[in-house]
């Protein structure tokens, strides 16, 4: 038997995040972890917890998702279980609120990762819940960005709050997660890591468990959580996270991850000057907004 633990962040970045978001994380720790302890699978925490954080609009996710510069909110997410290396990504899927239950649900079909084409149908067929029309404020926000010029790179270094996922459960199986609306202001079209397998999320019972935050552009560059997997095979989660981040940081990277090792052995490390994250085990919840920062 194994002790289960769960961890999931709300992004990373330079801005302070705020006291709503740190207690978003603590409610879904505590929420999704109860799945676990109660004997749930790890790839059901994951995507309780992920579901959670899509609903409750305090996140680059689902609800809360950044509008791209069209106006229209295209959300990417990911999924994969280390037992049976099993993975599914729905890729810039419009008006549906929960790409994380579509992830899950393609991860069981003939194919394993769908753009918006494909995956709008099998989410109208499945039901999964509509998404509102964008609010005022990020009407607005957009506004502004458009009125200072478009996507500039500044925009992309204050905040990247996507989320993510990560779990070991009791039979020793691990999963993790991710989605996200993107960054703010990005060009249509414009994908990041999150729906990336490899890049954004990776697990494999032999390894570990990684989920990745930050800048897309620089993470799928590295296939970042294959990396950070492949070094737990002979190393514990915080050394394998320290060990590409030293190299991530010697590019400029800016990025965030969770990472679990087979043993259940967890780190949160950044190289961005915040991260909100947590985790959950049977010794409580722990939420911060830092960790071990890289730099
Ligand atoms: N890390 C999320 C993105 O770049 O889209």
């Amino acid at each position: 038997m194994n002790r289960p633990v769960l961890l999931c962040h709300g992004g990373a970045g330079s801005k302070k995040p705020l006291k709503a978001a740190l207690s978003g994380l603590e409610k879904t720790l505590a929420k999704s972890f109860k799945l676990l302890d109660d004997g749930g699978s790890a790839l059901d925490a994951v995507t309780s917890a992920i579901v959670h954080m899509e609903n409750s609009g305090l996140y680059n996710a689902g609800k809360g998702a950044n509008l791209q510069l069209d106006g229209i909110r295209r959300l990417d997410a990911s999924i994969m279980e280390g037992n049976s290396l099993q993975a599914g990504a729905v890729i810039g899927l419009e008006g549906f609120a929960n790409p994380i239950l579509l992830s899950r649900l393609v991860m069981d079909m003939a194919h394993k990762v769908f753009t918006n084409l494909g995956a709008a149908k099998i989410a109208e067929a499945e039901k999964i819940a509509r998404l509102g029309p964008p609010n005022e404020r990020s009407l607005k926000r957009l506004d502004r960005a458009m009125a200072k010029g478009g996507p500039a790179l500044e925009l992309y270094r204050k905040y990247f709050s996507t989320v993510g996922a990560i779990a070991l459960d009791s039979s020793g199986c691990l999963a993790a997660g991710s989605s996200t609306g993107g960054v703010f202001a990005m060009l249509p079209g414009r994908v990041g890591d999150t729906p990336l397998i490899g890049s954004g999320v990776y697990a494999d019972n032999s390894l570990g468990a990684v989920a990745c935050t930050g800048r897309g552009e620089d993470i799928l560059r590295l296939c970042l959580a294959k990396e950070v997997c492949m070094n737990m095979k002979n190393r514990s989660a915080e050394d394998a996270s320290y060990l590409s981040f030293k190299r991530a940081l010697s590019l400029g990277f800016q990025a965030g991850i969770l990472a679990l090792d087979r043993k259940g052995r967890w780190s949160i490390t950044h190289t961005t000057a915040h991260m909100p994250a947590g985790a959950a085990s049977k010794e409580g919840v722990i939420v911060r907004d830092r960790f071990r920062r890289v730099e």
